[in-house]
């Protein structure tokens, strides 16, 4: 899972990080799996998962103005390990947000709804912090869920590779037909759910 750089960087923490990474993700498909035994009725669509870069742990440490170390990135960052839920349909994520509060594995301890509020740039998602215990540690580590759609996901795949170049800046026209098409993504999820829920009151009928 780590690179070379990754594990000279977290040195004796790797092996903990490691186990966080694996100990939340067997939990989230035991309880994903939980749902139905069928697969076709699963509530998600797939499921990833990452380690942070070197780089971008001491990018993000170094624009905080806090020490660029490994203790530190433990310490103050909450996505070292970052967990991607994607689902079909809007509904299956505020129904994987529940259980996920209600899972005795970790403590929630922040969500941010970006699906209810999106991003000024159309972004979309539900980002859930929550702590998990860690060894000689009494706050435990901080994991960073994203809960998004397919559609969602596609939007922000997209956006990245765009925004990737940096060299070319966005114009405001950019950024506008980029929020355009985030907003009618958005419509579409809408819709699926709708007729998810109509054919879901049919067959109970
Ligand atoms: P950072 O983690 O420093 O970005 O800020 P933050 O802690 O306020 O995090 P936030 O919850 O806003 O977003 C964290 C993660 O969400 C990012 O690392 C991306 O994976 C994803 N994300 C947030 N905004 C965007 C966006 O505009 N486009 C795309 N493609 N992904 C985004
Ligand atoms: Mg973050």
């Amino acid at each position: 899972m780590m690179n070379e750089e990754q594990k000279i960087y977290f040195d004796a923490y790797s092996k903990q990080i490691e186990d966080v990474l694996d100990l939340v993700m067997t939990r989230l498909k035991v309880m994903l799996d939980e749902v139905s035994k069928d697969p076709e009725q699963a509530p998600f669509e797939h499921l990833i998962c990452r380690i942070k870069s070197v780089e971008s742990i001491k990018e993000k440490l170094i624009q905080r103005g806090l020490p660029d170390d490994v203790a530190s990135a433990v310490k103050n960052l909450n996505d070292i390990v970052g967990i991607r839920v994607v689902t079909h349909f809007i509904g299956d994520i505020y129904s994987i947000l529940d259980m996920i509060y209600e899972h005795s594995s970790w403590d929630v301890v922040q969500v941010k709804d970006y699906i209810a509020t999106p991003k000024e740039n159309g972004y979309r998602s539900l980002h859930v912090i929550i702590r998990v215990p860690f060894e000689n540690s009494d706050e435990g580590m901080g994991v960073e869920l994203q809960l998004r759609t397919i559609t969602m996901d596609c939007w922000a795949a997209l956006e990245h590779k765009i925004r990737y170049k940096k060299h070319v800046k966005n114009t405001a026209l950019i950024s506008a037909e980029l929020k355009r098409c985030a907003d009618e993504m958005a419509s579409t999820d809408l819709t699926m759910q709708t007729i998810r829920d109509v054919l879901a009151q049919t067959e109970k009928l």
